[in-house]
């Protein structure tokens, strides 16, 4: 090949998510991945190598440059992680050799291949397992790489409801692979439905989704305030998941407009089915977008939060205070940004200093809910 992995790696950034020096683009389950599949890669015809859940290009583009595949599907949940594929394929010089589709047949009709970085969640797991086995040419072998400390028995077990024969490889520098064959095909139990008749919701939730069908404690506290949030104008659900705080809304403030974005694929269809389970469809537009940058400045009188905690341990607030800083942007003086987070992490001086004048609206031993008004 004309490139070496090292060569191609080194191109290779996270942007647009965040970079800093202990963040990488590429990862060593990427690297194992793309070593294990090597052999089947160059084997494949065009169109017959799938992707699940990229975290920056490497899979994809490592697939196509270092071992020759050739028009590479590839389904990512994260939009950042889509948008940061779409530029290092322009700085390697690889754009038109894959295309974005969403987790659905698209993705691995007649695929012989499909590498996917493992997802934290086993609904996530299941899902991708049951969309690559309806639609994946019966010779497919599926990839799943992780990390060791990461992957449990319950992964193999998801993967064999799929799969008649799943196994896994050896370990290698903290990361492992397992090879599902054999596709069981069958119908998609996505999205996953749950009533929750103590708040009046139904909650329907695709396998990627925050808290699935459950409705999470912090969400549940500041549903709890919602009385207390302004009644007309537009509200923004921002980082909405499943939808609840926006449903939530929708139903109670029939004056509001309500906009819900997310930039996980699996969270904005679960958003737009629960809207439409619980009748709300008309009310509420869902958008998948990055730190709602679909959403104008300035335009809006009411944001609600329940912000993101767990990146790395090194910057475990940057992706709380980028959606801070987003909520800033979008409202207007005046308007409202209300947010749910951990006691224990202390956000008042953070949403003062990003937003605005900051007080408690709530507080239990867990959660903290604090209104910021817009500077
Ligand atoms: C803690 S969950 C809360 C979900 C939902 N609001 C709830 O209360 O159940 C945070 C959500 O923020 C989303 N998120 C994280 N970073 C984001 C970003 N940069 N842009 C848009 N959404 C983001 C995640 O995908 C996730 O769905």
């Amino acid at each position: 090949m004309a490139i070496s992995a090292e060569e191609l790696f080194d191109q290779l950034r996270r942007a647009p998510d965040i970079e800093s020096p202990e963040l990488v683009a590429v990862d060593a389950t990427d690297r194992l991945l793309l070593d294990t599949a090597a052999d089947l890669i160059a084997a494949a015809g065009p169109g017959e190598v799938a992707v699940v859940d990229d975290g920056y290009g490497a899979l994809t583009l490592g697939a196509v440059a270092l071992h020759g595949a050739r028009d590479v599907r590839v389904a990512q949940d994260l939009l950042v992680g889509e948008l940061a594929l779409a530029r290092n394929a322009e700085r390697t010089g690889l754009v038109g050799t894959y295309r974005s589709v969403p987790l659905a047949a698209e993705l691995a009709a007649g695929a012989r291949v499909v590498l996917v970085q493992a997802p934290k969640a086993l609904d996530a797991l299941r899902e991708i397992a049951e969309v690559v086995a309806a639609s994946a040419a019966p010779d497919v072998t599926v990839l799943v790489g992780g990390r060791v400390k990461h992957m449990t028995h319950a992964m193999n077990d998801v993967l064999r409801d799929s799969f008649a024969d799943v196994s896994a490889g050896l370990a290698r520098q903290k990361s492992r692979v397992l090879v599902a064959r054999g596709p069981q095909p069958g119908p998609s139990s996505f999205p996953h439905s749950q009533d929750h008749p103590d708040v009046g919701l139904t909650v329907l939730a695709h396998g990627a989704a925050f808290a699935g069908t459950k409705i999470d404690l912090g969400t549940r506290t500041l549903l709890g305030c919602l009385d207390r949030m302004p009644s007309h104008g537009t509200a923004l659900d921002l980082g909405a998941g499943t939808g609840v705080l926006a449903t939530a809304l929708a139903r109670s403030r029939p004056e509001l407009t309500v906009l819900a974005v997310d930039q996980s694929a699996a969270a904005v269809a679960s958003a737009v089915a629960t809207a439409a389970a619980n009748g709300l469809d008309e009310r509420i537009r869902v958008v998948r977008d990055d730190a709602a940058a679909s959403v104008p400045d300035g335009s809006v009188d009411l944001v609600v939060c329940n912000p993101p905690f767990h990146l790395g341990a090194a910057v475990v607030t940057t992706a709380a205070d980028r959606l801070f800083a987003a909520a800033a942007r979008v409202l207007r003086p005046g308007g409202e940004l209300w947010t749910v987070y951990n006691s224990a992490l202390r956000y008042k001086p953070t949403l003062g200093r990003i937003v605005g004048p900051t007080t408690l609206a709530q507080q239990t031993p867990k959660f903290t809910v604090t209104v910021s008004i817009r500077r």
